[in-house]
This record gives structure tokens, C-alpha cells and sequence, in this order.
């Protein structure tokens, strides 16, 4: 039954969120990947659901401003926006979106 809903809304979301999610995965290959691809300098890695937990729990609010601004942290420093200054800020939030989504 869930999963006929499902079903019936999928494409139109697919057709209006399809850039944004290709946008999302872009901004993050170029601007994040080089860090929590690999988890380089204490960067939580993409897909390890453990390194994200406690940081999921702050709320996506806290962990969106830290990515956009920059911030020490316990492991590193994470740069404002990944050193990229020309990222909008809604590319960052996507980005972080992103990196949540699938590292549950
Ligand atoms: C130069 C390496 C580097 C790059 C590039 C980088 N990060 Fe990070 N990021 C880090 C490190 C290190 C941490 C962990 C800091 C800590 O908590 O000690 C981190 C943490 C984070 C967190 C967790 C914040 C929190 O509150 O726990 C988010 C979200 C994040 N980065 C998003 C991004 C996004 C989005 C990009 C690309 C636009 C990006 N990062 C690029 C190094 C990087």
C-alpha cells in the first residue's frame, strides 16, 4: 500500500528535484569529496553512519552554519564552505543534505 503512493508521486518528484539532487552530488564531489570522501584530517566520512550520529543529533540547522561559516571541531577544522567561497549557501546545505542522506 505505502509503497503504491510511493509509487504515484515518485516521478513527479524525480522531474522537479532531479537537478538539485544532481547539483547536490556535484557540489559535494568537487567542494567535499576530497576530505569526507575519504575521511581525510578527521572529516566524517560519507556513509559511515557512526561518524554522522552524534552529528546528525545537534540538528541540521547547527551542521548546515558549520559547514557554511567554518569551524574547529573535535577532530579538525573544517574550512567555511570546504575552501570554497564561491558556493551559494543553499549548494552547501545541499551538499550537507546530501552527505546525510547517505550515510545512514
Ligand atoms: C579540508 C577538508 C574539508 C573539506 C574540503 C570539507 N570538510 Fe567538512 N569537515 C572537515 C572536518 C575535519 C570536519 C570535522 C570537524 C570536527 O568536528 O572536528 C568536517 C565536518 C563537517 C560537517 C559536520 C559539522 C558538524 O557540526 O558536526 C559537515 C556538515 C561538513 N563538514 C560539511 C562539508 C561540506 C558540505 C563540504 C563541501 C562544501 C565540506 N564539509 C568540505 C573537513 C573538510
Amino acid at each position: 500500500m505505502r509503497k503504491m503512493l510511493i509509487v504515484g508521486g515518485a516521478a513527479a518528484v524525480a522531474l522537479i528535484s532531479g537537478n538539485v539532487m544532481a547539483d547536490a552530488k556535484a557540489t559535494y564531489d568537487t567542494a567535499c569529496a576530497a576530505c569526507h570522501g575519504q575521511g581525510v584530517a578527521g572529516a566524517p566520512k560519507l556513509g559511515d553512519a557512526a561518524a554522522w550520529t552524534e552529528r546528525v543529533a545537534q540538528g541540521m540547522d547547527v551542521m548546515v552554519d558549520h559547514a557554511i561559516k567554518g569551524y574547529q571541531g573535535k577532530e579538525g577544522y573544517m574550512p567555511p564552505k570546504g575552501g570554497f567561497a564561491n558556493l551559494s549557501d543553499d549548494e552547501v546545505k545541499a551538499a550537507v543534505e546530501y552527505m546525510v542522506e547517505n550515510s545512514k
